[in-house]
């Protein structure tokens, strides 16, 4: 997976509760730990207690402005009204219209209220954030990884420049719209990984995703397949054990027919999909020792689409 450290931007996506945020926060720890300077963001109201990443890092909360995490890793909570503020700064220059502006209780009901509007918020906050520059000149982070919400979320990024260009295809949102695209959807900088499970369900979800994001400008980096168990077992001792434990109540049979799933999900994927595969293995931690575990991991691993490596 180290070859996604050489992206700017790696856009993090998946169904609900498959792993996004324990993989971004594992993949901004490996990157790190390889001498990258790492921003990790996720998605939500700043200073609110709802930061799952900030948390993974002993924090209560992230805020809009990015705080220092961990060596080489800083963390950013992705604010639309962020967005707006800075992009209409942009527009009317002069901070105390900015100010009376979002002050106007009108206005930021019609940008709470727009859907579009509230995803451009976050694309410019992204945006805003992946041209902020270090003091000494050049990318102020090498890598920005970020935790999206679940998949709806993904498909709305990915189809966001092309809806918002066909209304306003010029002006300062346009030009703001096309450095975005510059950015996260040119495939040499950047990639969305979906994270998925190697079960039925999760991974029929991730091939429903995978083609609804092919329609998109989106580049599409590859799968993240978490939580998967090893099989010790050889063929020749499944042709025995298979009949016993379909037959017989035994101890660890849900375990052993749950670890001859994870094969065969993973064969699914890898024969209904051209891109990259990369495992993440169960462990059996939480929290920092989960990330730090799930670095290693990272930092060992290898593609599994059966091409490459
Ligand atoms: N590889 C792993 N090994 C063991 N536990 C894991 C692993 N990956 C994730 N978990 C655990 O699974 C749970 C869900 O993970 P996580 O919060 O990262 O999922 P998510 O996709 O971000 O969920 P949500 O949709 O709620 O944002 C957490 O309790 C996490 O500790
Ligand atoms: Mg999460």
């Amino acid at each position: 997976m180290k070859e996604l450290f050489e992206k700017r931007a790696l856009l993090i996506t998946g169904k609900g509760g498959v792993g996004r945020t324990t993989a971004t926060a594992a993949l901004a720890m490996a990157a790190a730990r390889s001498g990258k300077r790492v921003l990790i963001a996720e998605m939500g109201e700043p200073e609110e207690d709802l930061a799952a990443l900030g948390r993974l890092f002993g924090r209560k909360t992230l805020s809009a402005d990015p705080v220092p995490l961990a060596r080489n890793i800083d963390g950013v909570m992705l604010w639309s009204r962020k967005g707006h503020e800075r992009f209409i700064s942009v527009v009317l220059p002069i901070a105390a219209l900015v100010r009376a502006a979002l002050r106007s209780s009108a206005l930021r009901r019609m940008l709470d209220a727009a859907p579009s509007l509230n995803e451009l918020g976050v694309f410019y906050h992204m945006l805003t954030l992946a041209r902020a520059e270090s003091p000494s000149g050049g990318p102020a982070w090498d890598l920005i990884i970020i935790d999206l919400p679940a998949t709806g979320h993904a498909l709305g990024l990915a189809t966001l420049p092309d809806r918002v260009l066909q209304i306003l295809p010029n002006g300062p949102i346009a030009r703001a719209i096309h450095e975005g695209k510059d950015v996260f959807f040119d495939p040499e900088d950047s990639a969305m990984l979906v994270v998925t499970l190697p079960e039925t369900l999760p991974v029929t979800e991730c091939l429903e995703l995978l083609e609804g994001l092919r329609e998109t400008d989106m580049p599409i980096g590859g799968v993240i397949v978490n939580k998967v168990v090893g099989d010790e077992f050889t063929e020749a001792e499944r042709d025995v054990l298979d009949p016993l434990v379909n037959d017989h109540d035994l101890f660890g049979a849900t375990r052993f027919l749950g670890i001859g799933m994870v094969e065969r999900s993973l064969r699914h994927l890898r024969e209904s999909t051209g891109t990259p595969i990369w495992r993440l293995p169960e462990l059996s931690t939480e929290g920092p020792g989960l990330i730090h575990g799930l670095s290693d991991a990272v930092l060992a691993s290898s593609n599994d689409s059966g091409d490459v490596e």
